[in-house]
C-alpha cells in the first residue's frame, strides 16, 4: 500500500472475481450486471490474474447498499464471509490440514498472505497483526489503508464457518469500523 501512494489502488483479481460470485450467488447474473453499469464500471467481467482499482469495487457495493437499503459494512462483512472457501480453495497449497481456525488466523500473514505477496508482487494484502491472549483469545489487529474492516470480520467469520466451528468461535469489532487500524477480538470457547 505506503509504496503505492498517488497512484491508483489496485487490488488482486481473486476479490473482484469472487465479489461478482457474491452478488450472483445472493442475487442473480442481472443483478451483477445492473450494478455494474449503475456504479458506472466498464466491465462486466474479472480475471483471477489481474489487478483492478479497489474504487471499483467501493462503488459497486455502495450502489448494492443504495439498492437493497443494507449498510456498506454489513455487505463487506457478508461478502468477506461468502468468500472464504474459494480463496481457501485458490491458495490451498499453503494451507495446513491440521489447522483449524486458530492456527488459520496465526499463520495468515506470514503463510496465506505472504503466499499472495509471493505469488504475485503486485498485491499488497492488508498487515494483520495477530496476538495471543491467553490461552482461548487472539486479538487481530488490522491495518489498511483501503479501510476494509468490514471485509477482514467477515472473513474471520468465514474462516471460523469453513472449520465448522461457528458456534465456538465469537468475533467481535472492538474499535470504530471505518479506520485504516481496526481491532478484532476472537474467543475461542472451546479452547479454555
Ligand atoms: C485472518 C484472516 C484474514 C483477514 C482478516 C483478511 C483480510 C483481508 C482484507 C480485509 C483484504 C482486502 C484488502 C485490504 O483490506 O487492504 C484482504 C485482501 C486479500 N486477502 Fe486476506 N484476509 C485473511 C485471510 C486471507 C487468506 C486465508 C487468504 C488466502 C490466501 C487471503 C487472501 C487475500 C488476497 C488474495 C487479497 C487481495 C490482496 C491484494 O490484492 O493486494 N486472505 N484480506
Amino acid at each position: 500500500m505506503e509504496g503505492k501512494i498517488g497512484k491508483q489502488d489496485m487490488m488482486h483479481g481473486s476479490i473482484f472475481v469472487l465479489l461478482k460470485r457474491y452478488v450472483e450467488n445472493a442475487y442473480d447474473h442481472s443483478t451483477w450486471i445492473r450494478l455494474v453499469e449503475s456504479a458506472g464500471v466498464g466491465r462486466t467481467a474479472y480475471h483471477m490474474h489481474e489487478m483492478y482499482p479497489t474504487d471499483e469495487l467501493f462503488n459497486i457495493v455502495g450502489k448494492a447498499s443504495e439498492a437493497t437499503g443494507i449498510p456498506v459494512y454489513d455487505l463487506m462483512e457478508s461478502y468477506g464471509e461468502f468468500l472464504v472457501p474459494d480463496l481457501l480453495l485458490v491458495y490451498k497449497k499453503y494451507v495446513r490440514p491440521e489447522w483449524r481456525t486458530y492456527e488459520m488466523l496465526l499463520n495468515t500473514e506470514e503463510a496465506m498472505h505472504g503466499a499472495v505477496k509471493k505469488e504475485d508482487g503486485r498485491t499488497s494484502p492488508p498487515k494483520l497483526l495477530v496476538t495471543k491472549q491467553g490461552p482461548s483469545r487472539l486479538i487481530v489487529d488490522y491495518h489498511s489503508k483501503r479501510r476494509m474492516a468490514g471485509v477482514a470480520v467477515g472473513i474471520i467469520k468465514g474462516i471460523a464457518k469453513y472449520y465448522h466451528e461457528s458456534d465456538e468461535v465469537s468475533v467481535k469489532r472492538l474499535t470504530e469500523p471505518h479506520a485504516e487500524r481496526v481491532q478484532i477480538v476472537v474467543d475461542f470457547m472451546n479452547r479454555s
